[in-house]
């Protein structure tokens, strides 16, 4: 399976491959890999400042010793060059003059290579700091930073959107309703039974199709605030999976439920089930000549809003086609959609109920192999006991 992918954080990878390129682009990933290591979600790791701290108090106290030691070895040398004996000694006997002199230049060639391996010590030190530093701070806050962005990015461009459907809706709704009258009137006018009346229930029908299709727009451009409330994880996987099996049975999709954690979970009950309902589809759509979904709880470590918590992490994978990178690339744009019956809205949809639920949206995909997704929720509160 490919790396993990956080559904925002594409955005700005995507940026950033558009303006690298070959050797600079070589560059930017072996240092990107040496400083933030081979997987970049472990950027994600949470800075503490205990740690920072640690490291500046080892740092000052290695540079301390060195310093004294070095002090003293040096005050002990100046003090043996300059006392009595050392003059006795060379006014008195030439070859032990000769003798202290090679032991004060050996002195000296060891007091050089200690401070030079120090100087080493403290440069390597200071360096591996830095890295550290780099690694737990900086790169945690660039991809807090680039993630922000995009989210705010996709927030305005569908609030200009919201306001745009509304007003589409409202002008489309008018005539609907105008025609619906006109229907109502004309019906009455055939006899049950009648080819007339027959198109006329199509008439009807198609109507109120467009009707549905214009209030799914809506929810989608101004979605409502979630009702929270606090229920076992399984509760929900189990509610989807009664709601999908017969459908799924009568495509040769098996459905398989695998509760790892029944942790409860504060969520709106039937927005995640919407939710859930579009990645099973997805992922039945993806294996044409059957085959098995499974919807999958586990409990994980992870960090949401800036904050290590215990996520309840709900998987929903499936062995079909996978995704290539052109999918990827546009995998939650409106309306983007390989399906000749898609919507293209399915997965912009549950982003947006998945990111107002305090939770991301991860996913792995091998083409030919399959995709799991993962919708990573916060545990409910403490004592929250609802259910
Ligand atoms: N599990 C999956 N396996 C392969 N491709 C997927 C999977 N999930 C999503 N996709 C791709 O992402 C596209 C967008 O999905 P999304 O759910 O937003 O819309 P859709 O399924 O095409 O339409 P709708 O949900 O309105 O029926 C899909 O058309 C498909 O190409
Ligand atoms: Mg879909």
């Amino acid at each position: 399976m490919d790396a993990l992918h956080n559904y925002s954080r594409r955005r700005a990878g995507r940026a950033a491959s558009g303006r690298a390129g070959g050797a600079f682009c070589f560059a930017r990933r072996a240092a990107s890999v040496i400083l933030a290591g081979p997987e970049p979600m472990s950027a994600k790791m949470p800075f503490r400042l205990t740690e920072l701290v640690l490291a500046a108090v080892l740092a000052a106290a290695a540079l301390v010793w060195v310093e004294r030691t070095t002090w003293r070895q040096i005050s002990a040398l100046r003090a043996e060059l300059n006392g009595a004996e050392t003059a006795r000694l060379l006014a008195a006997d030439a070859s032990a003059g000769e003798r202290f002199r090679a032991e004060a230049n050996a002195a000296l060639t060891r007091l050089q290579r200690f401070l030079f391996l120090s100087l080493l010590g403290l440069v390597f030190g200071g360096a591996g700091v830095v890295v550290l530093i780099y690694r737990r701070l900086i790169v945690p806050l660039r991809s807090t930073l680039s993630e922000s962005r995009a989210i705010i990015e996709r927030q305005e461009k569908l609030a200009s959107l919201g306001v745009f459907a509304a007003g589409i809706a409202h002008e489309i709704r008018n005539p609907l309703t105008a025609i619906k009258v006109r229907l109502f009137t004309l019906r009455n006018s055939h006899k049950p039974g009648t080819s007339e009346h027959e198109d006329l229930a199509v008439i009807h029908n198609e109507i109120n199709r467009l009707e549905t299709i214009v209030q799914d727009f809506l929810q989608f451009a101004r979605p409502a605030e979630p009702e929270l409330q606090t229920l076992p994880v399984g509760r929900l996987l189990r509610g989807t999976g009664e709601l999908l099996e017969t459908g799924l049975a009568a495509r040769g999709i098996r459905l398989k439920l695998e509760l790892r954690t029944d942790e409860p979970v504060r969520v709106d009950p039937d927005k995640m089930k919407q939710v859930l309902i579009n990645f099973v589809q997805n992922g039945a759509d993806s294996m044409p000549s059957g085959g098995t979904v499974t919807l999958r709880s586990r409990q994980q470590r992870q960090v949401l809003n800036e904050r290590p918590v215990n996520a309840v992490v709900i998987d929903i994978a499936d062995a079909g086609t996978g995704m290539s990178a052109e999918v990827r690339s546009r995998l939650f744009d409106p309306f983007f959609t390989t399906k000749e019956q898609g919507t293209g809205l399915g997965l912009s949809i549950a982003a947006r109920i998945v990111e107002k639920h305090g939770g991301i949206i991860q996913y792995e995909t091998e083409p030919g192999q399959g995709t799991t997704f993962s919708i990573v929720l916060p545990p409910a509160p403490p004592h929250d006991a609802e259910y």
